[in-house]
């Protein structure tokens, strides 16, 4: 199966950055208020698939396998490092429970020394970036890559925080892209355009990996949204029906309400503003998405978006790394975790 499969290698070289974070964040320092807080979210494990495109970004453009200890991967260590940074704080911007299956960080320690774990591994980012071994010049043109995706995420975040704050409903399918683009398409294609950059790809094979790691990444969110109504709790690891209590706009509930009767409209608008956890009111709500048939068309839209994806890989060689990629594309829309 892909999925075994996938899952099995993410998980070989998972350890391998998580080695390389060490590094930078010793399991012994102190306080353990920082330190221990930081290591009982990473110990939970995560997919680690950004650092993973990274480095098969790399080899797919035929970067050398001599220099990958020294330079991909603690680029790679930098971006799960960032990565993880981002869940501490949306758990609490999002008021979410679960996060791979135990409390989410805030409900676990309180939200005082979840931000400040945050704020930590956010800073030990550029500590970790600072080990790659790589010719100044190079370095600098990494970081400026990661600054401007880490810069797009917060901008996402932002835009669609502020869609709860106002009580936005009219947002077309355009402008929740554009969204979703920052908060979780910058990153993953920063990761496969860093990785290039290392291997001193062409501008060709960098254009295509830049955008076959947004159009993936997109398609990513997309489904991550689909299991989150859809999906098994002991799998997704994130509260079922989370998205709803959250009052996310995302692509299903976009749809649900441009094209539920007003009726079920009116209901689905109420139940997302109330920001509710009863559990009978966020199956109602289900239930209407289920209707407009909305999350079969969230899902078809995630795969229709990782086969423009693969398509952006032709320019490549045809190599292990990147027939790994396309595969990974793959797994994003069939996964269960
Ligand atoms: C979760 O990302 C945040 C989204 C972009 C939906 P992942 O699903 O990659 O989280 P972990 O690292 O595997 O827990
Ligand atoms: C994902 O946010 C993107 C970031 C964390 C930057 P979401 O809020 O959509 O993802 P989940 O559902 O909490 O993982
Ligand atoms: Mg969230
Ligand atoms: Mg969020």
């Amino acid at each position: 199966m892909v999925q075994n499969d996938v899952m099995e290698y993410l998980h070989s070289l998972g350890q391998i950055f998580d080695k390389e974070i060490e590094k930078t964040i010793p399991r012994d320092r102190k306080p353990w208020e920082v330190y221990g807080v930081l290591w009982d979210f990473l110990d939970r494990g995560g997919k680690r698939f950004r650092p993973a495109m990274a480095k098969l970004s790399y080899e797919a453009v035929g970067g050398k396998a001599a220099d990958e200890d020294a330079i991909v991967v603690p680029v790679g260590a930098a971006i799960e490092m960032f990565h993880n940074f981002t869940l501490i704080h949306d758990d609490i911007e999002d008021d979410s429970e679960m996060r791979r299956g135990k409390p989410t960080l805030h409900r676990a320690y309180g939200i005082p020394l979840a931000i400040n774990a945050g704020d930590g591994l956010f800073m030990m980012v550029w500590e970790a970036l600072l080990k790659a071994k790589l010719p100044p010049a190079k370095l600098f043109e990494v970081q400026h890559v990661l600054s401007s995706a880490f810069r797009r995420v917060l901008e996402g975040q932002a835009i669609e925080l502020n869609w709860y704050r106002e009580k936005k409903f009219d947002i077309s399918e355009e402008l929740y892209f554009r969204m979703v683009e920052g908060k979780t398409g910058a990153l993953i294609s920063a990761s496969c355009e860093a990785g290039a950059l290392m291997a001193g790809a062409t501008e060709e094979q960098l254009d295509a990996l830049r955008n076959f790691g947004m159009v993936v990444g997109i398609a990513f969110q997309v489904q991550d949204d689909v299991l989150n109504l859809a999906g098994s709790e002991a799998k997704y690891g994130k509260e079922i029906g989370g998205d709803i209590s959250e009052g996310k706009r995302s692509l299903i509930t976009i749809h649900a309400l441009a094209h539920a009767p007003p009726k079920d409209k009116k209901r689905l608008s109420e139940i997302l503003s109330s920001r509710t956890k009863d559990q009978a009111q966020v199956r109602e709500a289900i239930d209407i998405c289920k209707r407009t048939d909305s999350i079969h068309y969230a899902a078809q839209t995630a795969k229709s978006m990782v086969e423009t994806a693969k398509g952006r890989l032709m320019v490549l060689p045809n190599n292990a790394a990147s027939r790994r990629l396309l595969q990974l594309a793959d797994f994003f829309i069939y996964r269960e975790v």
